[in-house]
C-alpha cells in the first residue's frame, strides 16, 4: 500500500476501532462482533507496523502498553485536589444545609445538590490538549501528583479523543479509576494461581495496578473509570454540576448522570437484576433540599451492595457553580460539598485457630479460624492471613478478639485486632517451616512471601492437584467433589490424575455411604470427561503459573498436544503473554521423566483431545444472526465463537434488543435473565447443534 492511501486508511480504522471501543467499554452497547473488532485492529497494528511515524496520538493500539519506565513524572496540579468533610447520619446532612444556607443568607426555596456515589477507588486527573489525553496526574498530596498516562490510556473507557467536534485547547477533568467487584474477584484468583499474594480489596488492586512502571501489565487488569468533577477551569465554564455532567457524558466520557429522573424503585429492581450499564451506571440525581437528599443517602445505602462496583458512601455537591464560588473553601475541603459515608461492613469475633493449609503448588497458607459471625448478612467462619509477613503486620494470634471484613465483598479478611482484649498469657503465631502436612522441609523463596513444601509426593500437593483436574474449568468431572477426592485418596484408590479413569464402580460403592446411583453418576461424569479440549487438559495438569488464560493461549498456538510437549524455549517465548517465568516453569515441567509417564498413562487410560474445529465446515446456516454466548459448556468460548462465525453468524458480549439468540449454558448468570426480559431466543448446547445442521 502506498503511503498516502495508508495515512487515510489508518485514520478511518482509528476512527471506527475507537468509536466500536466507545459502544462497548462507555455505552455497553456494541454493534459489531469480537471477530470484526479484532480484525481491523490487526489490520491497523499491521499498518503501523509498515509506517511507523503513521501512528496517530489516539491510536486504539497504544492501548495495549508501552516500553517500561523507571520512576513516574511529578507534575503540579493546576488546582490542588481537595478532600471533602463527612458526615455520618440523617442530622449531619440537615446541619450542612442549614450551615450553607445561613452563609448564603438564604430564608428561602430549598438548595439543589448533586449527588453521586463516593466510589471507592483512585482519583485521577485528566488533561486534553487539542483535544487529545495528553497528562494523568495522580492525587499524590494534593497539590503534587504523578504522571501515570502511561497506564490510564490502556483503561479502555478512558476516551484517547475527546468526541466533540470543536474541542478546547485545555480541559480537565476529574474522576475516580476503580476496579469492578466481579474482575477483582477474578484477578485474585489469578494472583493465588501464580503463587502472588492477593489485594485486600478492589481499590488495593487498582492502585496497585496503576503504580506499575509496566504498562503492559496494566493493560491486561480491566479498570473502569468515571469521572465526577471538573479539575481547574475558566470562571464562568460549567454554570451547574448537572450540566458539566451532561457535557462531559456527551465528550464521551463514563459518568454516573441520569439521562431521566426514574423512581428509585424501577432503578432499584433494574440494578438488582443487573439491567443498568456497568460502565456508566444512572446512579446520580439532581435533589432540592436535605430531605430529599437523606432519600437519596438511604436509597444508594440500601442498593450498595448490588451494585457492580465498591463505594463508601455518597457525594453531595451544591449544583451551582456560582454559589460554589460564593461558599468557599475552608481548610482543604470545600464548604459546597461533603462525603455522606457508610459504615464499612464489619464485624468482631474471636480467632479460635490458626491453622496452616498446603494448596496444589505447595503454598502454606495460614488461616485464622473464627466463631463465626455475620458480615453484612453472611456467615463468616474462616478468614486467609495470607503470609507471614500479613500475620507479623497485624500480629494476629490465637484467641484474639479481631475486627473482619469481607474485602471486595467476597473474600473474608482481618482487619485489625483488638489489642486491650488480647489474653494475657497470648504468643506471636509462627508457620511451623515443616510441612504440615508430609513434614518436609519447606522453603521461603527470595523474593516471595510465600514459604512452599518442595515434596512433589506431600500428600497435600496431591490432594490439591487432584481437585483442581477435576474442577470445573478443567476436566469438569461433575460429579466428584473435593469430599471424594479427600476419601478415594486416602484409601490409596487415587494417587496420580491417570488413576481417576482407571477406578471402577465396585470400588466407589466399596466407600462409606456411596449408593448404586451415585456411583453410576461418578463413573459416567468420569468418562465424559476423557473427551477434552487442549486448553482445559493443559490448564487441568496444574503447571505453576499456567492458568486459564494462558493454557488457551497454549492451546490456540500449537492445536495439538504433541506439539505443545515437544516447543523450544523460543516457541514459548514467541506467543504474545507467555514471559520468561512462565517458559521455565513449562519447560521444567514437559522436560520432566514423571510428567511424561503421567501423560502418556493418561492418554492409554482414554484420555482424547479434541482438534480444533476445522475451518471446511464454513458455511452459512447461521446467515447474519447475532448469538450472545453465556454460561459454561465443555468447549473453549473461543471455539464456540468461532463455530458461530464460520457459519456465517456474528457474536456479542452483551444482550440487547438486536441479539437473536442466546445460547445458555451451565451457570447462565445476567445475560440470560436480561434474554428472557428482552424475550430474545434463548438455545441450549443440543438446540444450538441443530440449528447448526
Ligand atoms: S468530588 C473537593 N465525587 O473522594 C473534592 N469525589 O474525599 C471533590 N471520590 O479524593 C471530589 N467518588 O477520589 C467526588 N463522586 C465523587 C467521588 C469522589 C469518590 C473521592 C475522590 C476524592 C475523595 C474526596
Amino acid at each position: 500500500m502506498k503511503k498516502n492511501e495508508a495515512r487515510s486508511r489508518i485514520q478511518q480504522l482509528v476512527e471506527t476501532i475507537n468509536y466500536h471501543n466507545y459502544l462497548y467499554h462507555t455505552l455497553d452497547r456494541p454493534e459489531i462482533s469480537d471477530r470484526e473488532f479484532d480484525a481491523m485492529f490487526s489490520e491497523l497494528q499491521e499498518l503501523e507496523r509498515q509506517f511507523p511515524d503513521l501512528q496517530q496520538p489516539d491510536s486504539p493500539s497504544l492501548r495495549v502498553g508501552g516500553e517500561v519506565l523507571n520512576s513516574f513524572e511529578k507534575v503540579n496540579h493546576r488546582t490542588a485536589m481537595l478532600s471533602l468533610q463527612n458526615t455520618y447520619n440523617e442530622e449531619d446532612i440537615l446541619n450542612f444545609d442549614e450551615k450553607i444556607r445561613r452563609q448564603l443568607h438564604l430564608n428561602q426555596g430549598a438548595i439543589e445538590f448533586y449527588c453521586t456515589p463516593k466510589f471507592d477507588g483512585v482519583a485521577i486527573e485528566l488533561i486534553y490538549q487539542k483535544g487529545l489525553l495528553t497528562q494523568a496526574l495522580t492525587r499524590g498530596d494534593g497539590y503534587v501528583g504523578e504522571n501515570v498516562y502511561q497506564n490510564v490510556r490502556t483503561i479502555r473507557s478512558v476516551p484517547l479523543r475527546l468526541r466533540i467536534k470543536q474541542p478546547p485547547d485545555y480541559l480537565e477533568v476529574r474522576g475516580e479509576i476503580l476496579m469492578l467487584k466481579e474482575d477483582f474477584a477474578r484477578l485474585n484468583l489469578q494472583q493465588e494461581e501464580n503463587g502472588e499474594v492477593p489485594f485486600a480489596n478492589p481499590r488495593n488492586a487498582a492502585a496497585g495496578t496503576l503504580r506499575q512502571l509496566d504498562s503492559r501489565i496494566v493493560a491486561e487488569r480491566p479498570l473502569h473509570f468515571f469521572c465526577y468533577s471538573p479539575g481547574w477551569c475558566e470562571e464562568g465554564q460549567y454554570s451547574t454540576y448537572s450540566g458539566f455532567e451532561h457535557f462531559i457524558a456527551e465528550a464521551g466520557f463514563p459518568t454516573t448522570v441520569t439521562p431521566k429522573k426514574s423512581s428509585y424503585e424501577k432503578l432499584r429492581a433494574d440494578i438488582e437484576q443487573k439491567k443498568i450499564n456497568p460502565f456508566s451506571p444512572p446512579l446520580s440525581t439532581v435533589c432540592r433540599g436535605p430531605e430529599e437528599v437523606i432519600a437519596y443517602y438511604n436509597f444508594i445505602h440500601s442498593v450498595r451492595k448490588a451494585l457492580p462496583f465498591e463505594i463508601d458512601g455518597v457525594v453531595v455537591k451544591v449544583n451551582s457553580f456560582p454559589l460554589q464560588q460564593e461558599l468557599g473553601f475552608v481548610a482543604r475541603s470545600p464548604r459546597w460539598a461533603f462525603a455522606g459515608k457508610f459504615e464499612p461492613e464489619q464485624a468482631e469475633t474471636l480467632v479460635n485457630d490458626i491453622v496452616v493449609q498446603v494448596g496444589r503448588t505447595g503454598a502454606l497458607t495460614p488461616v485464622a479460624i473464627l466463631k463465626p459471625v455475620s458480615v453484612g448478612g453472611v456467615t463468616v467462619s474462616n478468614a486467609t492471613l495470607h503470609n507471614q509477613d500479613e500475620i507479623d503486620r497485624k500480629d494476629v494470634r490465637i484467641g484474639d478478639s479481631v475486627i473482619v471484613h469481607r474485602a471486595g465483598d467476597v473474600i473474608p479478611e482481618v482487619v485489625r485486632v483488638i489489642e486491650n482484649k488480647r489474653p494475657k498469657n497470648s504468643k506471636p503465631f509462627k508457620i511451623p517451616h515443616k510441612c504440615p502436612e508430609c513434614k518436609s522441609e519447606t522453603i521461603l523463596v527470595e523474593g516471595e512471601a510465600v514459604r512452599r513444601c518442595t515434596n512433589p509426593l506431600c500428600s497435600a500437593v496431591l490432594k490439591e492437584s487432584l481437585k483442581h483436574f477435576i474442577s470445573r474449568n478443567a476436566m469438569n468431572i461433575e460429579k466428584l467433589g473435593d469430599r471424594l477426592i479427600d476419601i478415594l485418596f486416602e484409601n490409596g484408590l487415587v494417587k496420580t490424575f491417570s488413576d481417576l479413569y482407571t477406578i471402577d464402580k465396585e470400588q466407589i460403592l466399596s466407600l462409606e455411604r456411596q449408593g448404586e446411583k451415585s456411583a453410576s453418576n461418578i463413573i459416567n461424569s468420569i468418562e465424559k470427561s476423557k473427551h477434552t479440549s487442549l486448553a482445559r487438559f493443559i490448564y487441568a495438569l496444574g503447571i505453576r503459573f499456567v492458568g486459564e488464560q494462558t493454557a488457551k493461549s497454549l492451546a490456540k498456538h500449537f492445536k495439538t498436544l504433541d506439539a505443545f510437549l515437544d516447543a523450544s524455549t523460543e516457541e514459548f517465548l514467541a506467543i504474545d503473554d507467555i514471559g520468561p517465568r512462565v517458559t521455565e516453569s513449562l519447560e521444567n515441567t514437559i522436560h520432566n521423566k514423571s510428567f511424561q509417564k503421567e501423560i502418556a498413562q493418561l492418554l492409554k487410560n482414554g484420555v482424547t483431545i479434541a482438534t480444533p474445529t476445522k475451518t471446511s465446515t464454513k458455511n452459512n446456516t447461521l446467515n447474519g444472526q447475532t448469538f450472545v454466548i453465556t454460561g459454561s459448556f465443555s468447549l473453549p468460548r473461543e471455539e464456540i465463537k468461532t463455530l458461530i462465525e464460520d457459519h456465517g453468524g456474528k457474536s456479542s458480549s452483551s444482550v440487547s434488543k438486536n441479539t437473536d439468540y442466546v445460547l445458555a449454558g451451565e451457570a447462565a448468570g445476567s445475560k440470560l435473565e436480561k434474554a428472557q426480559t428482552l424475550n430474545v431466543k434463548i438455545l441450549d448446547w443440543e438446540q444450538f447443534q441443530k440449528l447448526l445442521k
